[in-house]
């Protein structure tokens, strides 16, 4: 599981007890496995359809620094299924689990549709199909194409 995203919290996310609010943490979630299904389907029209329960395994608070965690556990036809992580950066202690969220793929009608993917999306698969995309026709003997190379040591889940 890569934890990518992290966030500070702030007065503003607090509940009255000054702990974190359990909805501000539950929009984070939902924006970081959307963008992650998003990555992982390779279009913009995703939408959340299920999540499992959840569980507040302890509180952060004002100050502390939060990271997000997502990882694919199953591909469907349409859907996507994550498995969910929140801990806290610098101890490591789980403040929050989610064992299941169900994303669906759309087609421009709203309906869904296959996605076509079976497995993990990593970055350099997207990069390099990028570069495919975008390879400019070479103009004559002089031209030089820029060698961009993703090394196995930047290779993450697309996400
Ligand atoms: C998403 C939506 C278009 C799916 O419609 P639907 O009629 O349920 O579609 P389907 O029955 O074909 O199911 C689509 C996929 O979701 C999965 N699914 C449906 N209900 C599910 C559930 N309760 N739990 C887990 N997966 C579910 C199906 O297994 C299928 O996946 P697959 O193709 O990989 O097997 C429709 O339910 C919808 O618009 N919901 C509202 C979404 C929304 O507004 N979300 C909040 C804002 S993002």
């Amino acid at each position: 599981m890569n934890f990518h995203t992290r966030k500070w919290v702030k007065p503003e996310d607090l509940n009255p007890n000054g702990t974190l609010f359990g909805g501000s943490l539950l929009r984070w979630i939902d924006e970081e496995a959307a963008i992650y299904a998003i990555c992982q389907m390779d279009n913009q029209r995703v939408v959340t359809k299920f999540m499992s329960e959840i569980n507040f395994v302890s509180s952060a608070r004002q100050g502390d620094i939060i990271e997000l965690g997502m990882t694919a556990t199953h591909f469907g036809r349409t859907s996507i299924t994550l498995r969910c992580a929140v801990r806290n950066k610098i101890t490591r202690k789980s403040i929050l689990t989610v064992e299941k969220m169900v994303f669906v793929n759309l087609d421009e009608h709203g309906e869904p549709a296959p996605h076509g993917r079976t497995q993990i999306r990593y970055a350099d698969e997207a990069f390099n199909r990028y570069r495919e995309d975008s390879r400019p026709v070479p103009q004559g003997p002089a031209a030089v194409e820029e060698e961009l190379v993703v090394t196995r040591g930047e290779v993450d889940s697309l996400h």
